[in-house]
């Protein structure tokens, strides 16, 4: 259902690479409530190809741009602002590749040259977005911005690696620059820590099924889903929130504040 909580609005949205993509749902439900995007992805995502089906959806054009890019960055600011005929109200970063991930190397074994990799593409990006938008003055006064994280980012998830030191950075850069975006155009920067999802990037990760069903019996509301992240992001986006800002925001249906549930209890006591 819309209640054009975005209408009149300009977004851009990365990281929709299938419909799979937390991303991709974020677009579907932007596009529902009024707004106009842009969407952006990797070039090398892009020849994968899935996000043209997307635009054609949300009557959307695609700018590539590789996110550790600023001359690309540079560029996607400058022609989403052609497009959509004006400065942009909010911007997705769901941003996220560790090649030590990938290769299914443990934290302590750990390739610093992977590492650094993981570090450029799934935090700094997040910093290279919002420098290269405030030097051209891209985002609107009260826009929104809002990155995905994962708890891993507070608590230690062994099977997440490197990625979580990279999550921990993430969220402080959303900090950091909630600050000073905050102060030059009462721009907010928020994170939000979603449940696992089912996508291309989380199950990649080594025994994803197990904490999926495992997250899953703890939280009361059990996981949240795409769809469900979509709408929190919506909501952010909107001018309902606009006094949030430089948050990290569980999406988790209760996960980061249960100890133990009865389900997860049962599996232990053999009932
Ligand atoms: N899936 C989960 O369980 C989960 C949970 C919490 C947070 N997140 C976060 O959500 C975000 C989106 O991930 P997802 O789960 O939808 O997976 P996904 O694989 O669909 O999305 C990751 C995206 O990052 C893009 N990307 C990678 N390198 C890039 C680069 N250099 N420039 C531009 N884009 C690049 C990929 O092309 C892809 O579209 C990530 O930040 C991820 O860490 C995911």
């Amino acid at each position: 259902m819309s209640h054009q909580l975005l209408k009149g609005k300009r977004g851009i949205i990365s990281g929709a690479l299938d419909s799979h993509s937390i991303a991709w749902k974020v677009a579907q439900r932007c596009y529902d409530e009024g707004a106009a995007i842009v969407l952006t992805n990797a070039p090398i995502a892009m020849r994968m190809g899935e996000i043209k089906k997307l635009a054609e959806e949300t009557r959307s054009e695609i700018i590539p741009a590789d996110a550790t890019s600023t001359d690309d960055l540079g560029n996607l600011f400058t022609k989403s602002q052609e497009i959509l005929g004006g400065k942009i109200d909010f911007l997705l970063h769901s941003i996220g590749m560790s090649v030590n991930i990938r290769k299914n190397i443990s934290y302590p074994d750990s390739n610093y040259d992977y590492f650094l990799k993981g570090i450029d593409v799934s935090a700094l990006s997040l910093h290279k977005m919002l420098s290269t938008a405030m030097n051209l003055d891209a985002i609107s006064e009260g826009g929104s911005v809002v990155a995905l994280t994962y708890i891993a980012a507070q608590r230690t998830f062994p099977f997440y690696t490197d990625m979580a030191d990279i999550k921990a950075l993430l969220e402080s850069i959303t900090r950091s620059f909630g600050y000073h975006y905050g102060k030059f155009r009462k721009v907010r920067v928020n994170s939000v820590s979603q449940s696992p999802t089912k996508t291309t990037a989380g199950t990649g990760i080594k025994g994803f099924d197990d904490f999926f069903n495992y997250a899953n019996d703890l939280s009361p509301l059990g996981n949240a889903t795409a769809d469900d992240c979509a709408d929190y992001c919506v909501t952010l986006f909107s001018d309902l929130t606009r006094m949030v800002t430089m948050q990290n925001l569980y999406h988790d249906g209760g996960y980061s504040t249960t100890g133990i549930s009865n389900e997860v209890m049962n599996k232990f006591s053999g009932n």
